[in-house]
């Protein structure tokens, strides 16, 4: 009788034994499944590891390599992100600027949390890729025509105006990529990679070109109008159109420069 209540301990322990043995290699997948589930509790996605996400790739909006990143939706049980993966550029300018820039256009998106019509910030899954909101609406370039332009560039000019209330000057504005039209016509501003930042309140030079660049926005937002909806461009808008500052002169060529260094140097073919 007593041997046999030990041998059935035994083969318990052993039982027991085996079936850890077994489940430790997927400790890791455990977690995931039931952080997983969590996530979709809280909306957490920080849980969720880069290779996981890039398995719930549905579109890709713009493929990376040279000096760009992968542009990806993702989308688990119904939940939408874009994933930004500079992992995706060439190796020499991912590994090099992939953190700074990750780190740039985060900062930029935090700061922007509150504001509707710029994207949260979900993640950083990586040093070189970073989590946000998905927008859902199309880039102005390929909108088309809309009855409503007047009623979306007010609303398009009150967003930027926050914008630059909360620090941040997008500088790149210019490409109709970057500006979308979501439903109902409501606008959308995303690719925050080129911003700068308003300087401290003692920082006269910073505050300076931090208003100097909201003002390149401005003339950019005018830019854009003009392109799908000339004929609501009032006459001080077409003023400003002729001006360009001084700044705008040499960032222009400042940039250009800048770009076309980092692409020879870090970059297999120059785009
Ligand atoms: N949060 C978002 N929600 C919806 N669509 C987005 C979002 N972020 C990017 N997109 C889409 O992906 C396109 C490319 O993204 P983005 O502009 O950030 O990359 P990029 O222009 O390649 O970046 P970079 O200027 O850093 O080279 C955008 O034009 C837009 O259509
Ligand atoms: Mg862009």
């Amino acid at each position: 009788m007593r041997s046999n209540n030990v041998v059935s301990r035994v083969g318990v322990i052993v039982a027991m034994a085996t079936c850890a043995q077994r489940i430790l290699p997927y400790a890791n997948d455990l977690h995931y499944a039931s952080s997983f589930s969590l996530r979709a509790l809280m909306d957490d996605w920080r849980v969720i590891p880069h290779d996981r996400l890039r398995q719930h790739v549905i579109h890709t909006y713009r493929k990376g390599g040279g000096s760009r990143a992968d542009v990806l939706l993702i989308d688990i049980d119904g939940h939408k992100a874009v994933l930004k993966d500079h992992n995706a550029s060439d190796v020499g300018f991912g590994k090099l600027l992939g953190p700074l820039l990750v780190s740039r256009e985060a900062r930029a998106l935090r700061r922007l949390d509150r504001i509707s019509g710029t994207p949260r910030l979900y993640a950083t899954p990586d040093s070189r890729s970073l989590l946000m909101e998905h927008m859902p609406g199309k880039p102005l370039g390929q909108f088309g025509d809309n009855p409503a332009w007047e009623k979306f560039f007010v609303k398009f000019e009150c967003l930027l105006r926050e914008v630059h209330a909360n620090g941040v000057a997008h500088c790149d504005l210019r490409s109709p990529d970057n500006a979308l039209i979501c439903a109902p016509n409501q606008p959308a501003i995303v690719d925050f990679v080129a911003c700068v930042f308003r300087g401290r309140r003692w920082n006269i030079i910073s505050r300076w070109l931090f208003d100097q660049f909201s003002r390149a926005d401005r003339n950019a937002l005018i830019k854009l109008k003009k392109g799908v909806a000339p004929d609501l461009l009032t006459a001080e808008e077409e003023r400003l159109l002729t001006e360009r500052t001084a700044l705008e002169r040499i960032a222009r060529v400042l940039g250009a420069g800048f770009r076309n260094l980092s692409r020879r140097l870090l970059t297999k073919n120059a785009e």
